[in-house]
């Protein structure tokens, strides 16, 4: 079987697509040229990551310009051994200690004081750094062989639908990043928990694939940031204040098991003339232009939901429909979250919300 390697040629950069599982050589051109300052998109267990050197200040610039992604939001630094750390923060307080040996490599990144060798661009200014060390073994290879600490944000463009597929980074990077690594579809599906670890008690900025259950039991008391709960306040991560993860359709949701009211929302779009989608979980009869069961569980709704919006928007969903987890904790709070986010806040029947947890 021949090496799967081909070229796009696109706006100006020709892009190089890799399936890592068939060409592992690959991978170490792709680490190569990342060392060099060049832009990879990669596989993470949670979304695909478009990574580039987090020493590069050039290389760091050029993610921005690729994604279309704000100046002010800071990037997460991945990297693959812990003792790198030593160089990218100033200390390493005694419980993120615990939560790594605990949680990576895996869906956690920790926020430090950040040390003088850290570029501000990776950072946005802030006098700290976001760093995780993910648990995706393309990733970890990837990180391994190129040397340096990665700066990576999500491999979409900027407002989209993170990617959990290779196919979406192909359709939203393409020509504009020097190689998109296929490693599969991610087993989280949405992005990582965001902790900072630099105040009293530790605060998740972003709810992610480790709840808040999970990080209390190592750490004792953990919040969540206020402007999680009060959507009046400014977010303390820079990149919570941003519309994100939008379809193209327009995207309603609707409370778990609300079939009726779901059912009766469908029938007057399409009534207006307008292509529908319906997003559920379980087993549901709706009637609409497209329908996608998500999976039984919550964990399974995180994985599929990403994908799931990509692929409603490409059939030509002009309005879609998508049902709320029932359950708490885990990574509910999580895909609430993105949910909200990607809807704009709006619920069938309720006053408009914006991504509470
Ligand atoms: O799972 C993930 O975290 C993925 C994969 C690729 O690792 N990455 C990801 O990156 O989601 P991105 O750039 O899409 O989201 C990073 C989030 C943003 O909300 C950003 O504002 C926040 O982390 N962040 C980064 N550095 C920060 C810092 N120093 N202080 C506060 N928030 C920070
Ligand atoms: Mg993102």
């Amino acid at each position: 079987m021949p090496p799967v390697i081909w070229y796009l040629k696109k706006v100006n950069t020709m892009t190089k697509i890799i399936d890592a599982s068939r060409n592992p050589e690959a991978l170490a051109e792709a680490a190569e040229a990342l060392r060099e300052g060049k832009l990879v998109a990669f596989p993470t267990e949670t979304v695909y990551g478009l990574g580039a050197n987090a020493l590069n200040e050039e290389a760091v610039s050029a993610i921005f310009k690729a994604k279309g992604r704000p100046q002010d939001n800071p990037l997460i630094v991945h990297i693959a051994h812990r003792s790198q750390l030593s160089s990218i923060v100033k200390r390493v307080p005694d419980g993120a200690e615990k939560l790594m040996d605990k949680f990576w490599p895996g869906p956690l990144t920790i926020i430090f004081e950040k040390s003088e060798t850290i570029p501000d661009c990776v950072s946005a200014g802030l006098s700290t750094v976001a760093v995780r060390m993910p648990s995706h073994p393309v990733a970890l290879r990837l990180l391994e062989k190129s040397g340096v600490p990665v700066a990576a944000p999500s491999a979409n463009l900027s407002g989209s639908p993170s990617t959990t597929r290779a196919s979406h980074v192909i359709a939203d990077l393409s020509g504009r990043v020097d190689y998109i690594i296929d490693g599969g579809a991610a087993k989280v599906g949405l992005e990582s928990t965001v902790l900072d670890m630099t105040v009293t008690p530790p605060q998740i900025l972003r709810p992610g694939g480790i709840g808040k259950e999970a990080l209390s039991e190592v750490l004792g008391e953990v919040a969540y940031e206020p402007a999680l709960k009060d959507s009046s306040l400014a977010p303390k991560s820079p990149g919570m204040k941003y519309r994100h993860y939008a379809p193209k359709a327009i995207l309603y949701l609707a409370a778990a098991g609300e079939m009726d009211a779901i059912g009766k929302a469908l029938s007057r779009f399409k009534e207006e003339g307008r292509k529908t989608g319906v997003l559920y979980f379980g087993e549901k009869d709706y009637e609409a232009d497209f329908a996608i069961s998500c999976g039984n569980d919550p964990e399974a709704y995180a994985r599929a939901l990403f994908d799931a919006l990509r692929k409603m928007d490409d059939l030509g969903a002009e309005v879609i429909i998508a049902e709320l987890p029932e359950e708490a904790g885990g990574i509910v709070p999580a895909l609430k979250n993105r949910m909200l986010k990607a809807a704009g806040g709006q619920v069938l029947g309720k006053e408009t919300q914006t991504g509470r947890v």
